[in-house]
């Protein structure tokens, strides 16, 4: 007899997230060293949709495959020599996808129990935007109170939560870019000083540093953002890449530039840390899950669908119209 119905989302082709459907499947058993989850939420990220496009510029999957990465819910069953227990609430992310789906098997390394201040849908966005965002701000960017900082993509998921990281750690000057006015407002309303277009932000940078440039980008647009972020750079100043949403990589960087102007460039893919690093990670888990519990950054889903939704999910990501991230409610049913 089977211990679970189990419905994901499947993808046969790559091509169109159209190929996709909710298909029925076999019961999930959990790793040795592992657990299955009973998904109660999971995140929709724009890097999800090329997946299943098959256009995403880092590791595509081969089809058929299961679609997603970040998810909370409920350990059913856990492995031996694992710490967790049926009905523990757990959060996590997959760095091979398999998220989109009422049941997910999981090493046990790659879930974290859910902190009490989380509801399952705002835990499900917590990895993929916060960790990213403290890592790329402290870790990578060395941020400080005194270091100016530059967030482009302001209103979108890890934008938001770089923005409310800054002002948790008491940036003094934080800037932000996004793409409409009332998306700029919406990067203002959290944590932004002053924001601009992705064209003119070189302009409000000079304004705002007096012409010495911002010491910290946070990137995530590619293309000529990218290359206009490396020129408004202070010196000793370190742009972080993290994507590419304009689905341009960078085109014009030369490295003479580091040392012509004294700045650095670095990258992370929280994704591939999880899986290989893990413990590069600690110390972010550790000031995040602190700020959380003092109440001092807040996790939000800006849109939440029912998996029979998740086309409507796909098109306000690709509309840019979502303030935050995109969470499937699986607490709602899947229908095949
Ligand atoms: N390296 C990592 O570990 C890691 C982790 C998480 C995310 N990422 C990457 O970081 C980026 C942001 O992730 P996210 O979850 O914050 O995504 P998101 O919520 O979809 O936000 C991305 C934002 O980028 C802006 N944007 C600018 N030019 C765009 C274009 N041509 N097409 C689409 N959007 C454009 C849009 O805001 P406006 O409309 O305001 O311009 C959009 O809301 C993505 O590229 C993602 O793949 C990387």
């Amino acid at each position: 007899m089977r211990a679970y119905v189990v419905r994901e989302h499947v993808v046969r082709d790559h091509g169109t997230t159209r190929s996709a459907k909710w298909e029925e499947t076999a019961d999930p058993s959990p790793p040795a060293e592992g657990v299955v989850v009973r998904v109660h939420a999971a995140a929709l990220a724009w890097s999800d949709i090329l997946q299943m496009e098959g256009t995403y510029a880092g590791e595509v999957p081969d089809s058929p495959f299961v679609s997603g990465h970040e998810f909370a819910g409920e350990v059913v069953a856990a492995g031996e020599g694992t710490t967790y227990a049926p009905g523990d609430r757990v959060f996590g992310f997959l760095s091979s996808p398999a998220a989109f789906a009422e049941y997910v098997a999981a090493p046990a390394r790659c879930v974290r129990r859910t902190p009490d201040e989380l509801t399952d849908t705002d835990a499900a966005v917590f990895t993929t935007s916060f960790l990213t965002a403290d890592v790329a701000l402290v870790t990578l960017g060395g941020l400080t109170p005194q270091r100016s900082l530059l967030v482009h993509a302001g209103a979108g998921g890890v934008g938001r939560s770089a923005l409310q990281l800054a002002r948790s750690y008491g940036s003094e000057l934080v800037l932000a870019t996004a793409g409409s006015p009332a998306r700029r407002a919406a990067a203002q309303a959290a944590g932004a000083v002053a924001t601009a277009g992705y064209d003119d932000f070189p302009d409000l940078v000079r304004e705002s540093t007096g012409g010495r440039g911002v010491d910290i980008v946070l990137e995530s647009v590619g293309g000529e953002v990218f290359d206009r972020s490396a020129r408004v750079l202070a010196p000793m100043g370190r742009l972080v890449t993290i994507g590419a949403s304009s689905g341009r990589p960078p085109q014009r960087l030369k490295l003479p530039l580091l040392w012509q102007r004294s700045i650095s460039v670095c990258g992370v893919h929280i994704g591939r840390l999880l899986a290989e690093a893990p413990e590069v990670l600690e110390p972010s888990w550790e000031r995040l899950l602190d700020l959380l519990s003092a109440g001092r950054i807040e996790s939000e889903a800006g849109l939440t669908v029912p998996p029979s939704g998740l086309a409507r999910g796909i098109e306000a990501l690709r509309s840019r119209s979502v303030d935050g991230r995109v969470v499937i409610d699986f607490t709602r049913g899947v229908a095949v």
